[in-house]
């Protein structure tokens, strides 16, 4: 399948985990991928046809690289607004820097991309956006107030935002993946005072009996922002084992 050939696709975060696996399937299907990371040391950037160092919660940043996109071609046909970070907490031991830092890098960055993108979208005759809930933000999750709270916030927006831009035809939809093994997973294990207790409970909750793999997120990624899925907008698709039936 050649779903992307001729279309430009940007993708934040894409140093690591879903981002990374994201860059790599649009481009086998052809799309000229434009790759967004902050520079970090230890952290390679994917092959693409460009990458562009962007901290998704800087404003400036993002006008910065739509410039760039459009200096380049002029046209934007799908924004994958992929970067975040996931931090715990109870309400009690959630200072409120944490809480602002976890809605300005995962819910105040999608809304930072879109605004940023739409108007190259619209000019191009429309597009794809796709953001990257979770599916802590549907149905919350112990010790996760600020995450749940700030990908909560991701799937309203994305529902909001389908409804004003119908008519430009931009389609936004989101992901809502549970465990994918990345980096954030293998984070979350590794605070776990017993890891062995944890993998068992992580694996316990995820009726198909295994986490996800970054690959397997990235593909319903790329058929959100493909033509295959154009009848559909405003969603935010479970992409978790069977979690949120259990
Ligand atoms: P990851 O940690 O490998 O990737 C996150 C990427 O976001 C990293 O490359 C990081 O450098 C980047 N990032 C963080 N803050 C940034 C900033 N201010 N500016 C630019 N880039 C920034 O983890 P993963 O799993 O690939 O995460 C991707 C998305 O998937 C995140 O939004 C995460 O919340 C979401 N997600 C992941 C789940 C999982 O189980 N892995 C479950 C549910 C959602």
């Amino acid at each position: 399948m050649m779903r992307f050939s001729g279309k430009v696709a940007l993708v934040t975060g894409a140093g690591s985990g879903i981002g990374r696996a994201t860059v790599t399937r649009l481009k086998a299907e052809g799309g000229i991928v434009v790759a967004t990371a902050r520079n970090r040391p230890g952290e390679p950037l994917v092959e693409a046809d460009a990458t562009l160092d962007l901290d998704v919660t800087d404003e400036a940043g993002w006008s910065a690289a739509m410039r760039e996109v459009d200096a380049a071609w002029g046209r934007l046909d799908v924004l994958v607004n992929n970067a975040g970070i996931r931090e715990s907490g109870r309400c009690e031991e959630t200072s409120l820097a944490q809480w602002r830092r976890l809605i300005d890098t995962n819910l105040t960055s999608v809304f930072l991309g879109c605004r940023a993108a739409i108007p190259l979208m619209r000019r191009g005759g429309g597009g794809a956006i796709v953001n990257v809930g979770s599916i802590t933000g549907i149905r919350g999750t112990e010790n996760m107030v600020a995450y749940s709270a700030s990908k909560s916030g991701v799937t309203a927006m994305t529902a909001s935002l389908a409804l004003d831009h119908a008519v430009d035809r931009i389609r936004v939809n989101a992901i809502a993946p549970a465990a994918i093994r990345t980096r954030m997973v293998e984070g979350m294990l590794e605070e776990a005072s017993d890891r062995d207790l944890a993998t068992a409970r992580l694996l316990s909750k995820h009726p198909i009996g295994r986490v996800g793999t970054p690959e397997e997120a990235a593909g319903v990624i790329a058929f959100l922002a493909s033509e295959d899925a154009g009848f559909m907008t405003g969603l935010t698709i479970p992409i978790d084992g069977g979690r949120s039936i259990r």
